[in-house]
């Protein structure tokens, strides 16, 4: 077997380095698709049938077509139209409003699962619609919905390797460049790999404090 991890090494900064347009990348994507997703789970328990189904509209274009084909979309339809876009923001974009299709369902499912009663007493008292939503409602949905939300923050990290299509010079693409070079195949992919399962487990770990945490309070 032809193994031979020292030919990387001078390159292993070069490929750290994308850990961190891999992370900067995750997480401005994670918070447009929260952001978003907020929005449209509120659209969706809506009284008004016309918000109800733009939402439901929304997600099911959203999750109904590949991800690498909406981001292909974004980066390489506008400039068609005369608007330029950097591969960045079409690739934040693509993220972030797919993201939040699967967010919403994620929230919404979770706001219909606390208990009826609550709603029932909070009306009652005679508190606005706005001020249970906020005060009540949300806080107790973000306690049930987060290890489906942490999973979707795990979901994008691996499925933003996907950026390297459009030549975002993440993890991915670096290790792409470095083969182009080396040929050394196993060992580059071998080592982004590794960092993708650490970053994984990095954000599982936090999901479980955080779980942790917010059950202590009951
Ligand atoms: N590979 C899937 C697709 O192309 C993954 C989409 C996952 N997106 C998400 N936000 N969880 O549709």
């Amino acid at each position: 077997m032809d193994l031979d991890f020292s030919q990387i090494v001078p390159y292993i900064p070069y490929i750290t380095e994308g850990i961190w347009v891999t992370l900067k990348f995750v997480s401005v994507s994670l918070i447009i698709g929260l952001a978003l997703g907020i929005v449209l789970s509120v659209m969706k328990i809506s009284r008004f049938k016309l918000l109800r189904w733009s939402a439901d509209i929304y997600t099911s274009i959203f999750r109904g077509t590949p991800l690498i084909l909406q981001l292909s979309l974004f980066y390489f339809a506008p400039p068609q139209f005369g608007i330029p876009i950097s591969a960045y923001v079409a690739g934040v974009l693509a993220f972030g409003l797919n993201s939040s299709a699967y967010v919403s369902e994620i929230i919404r499912a979770g706001i219909e699962a606390v208990d009826k009663g609550q709603k029932e007493a909070a009306m009652a008292l005679g508190v606005s619609n706005r001020q249970m939503m906020i005060n009540i409602i949300l806080p107790q949905a973000f306690k049930n919905i987060l290890p489906a939300l942490f999973n979707e923050f795990i979901n994008l990290t691996k499925e933003s390797a996907i950026v390297s299509t459009i030549a975002v010079t993440d993890l991915m693409r670096r290790a792409q460049i470095v083969n182009a070079q080396l040929h050394r195949y196993f060992e580059t992919l071998l080592f982004i790999g590794l960092i993708y399962y650490l970053l994984v487990m990095g954000l599982t770990v936090i999901g479980r404090l955080l779980e942790r945490r917010l059950k202590r309070g009951d």
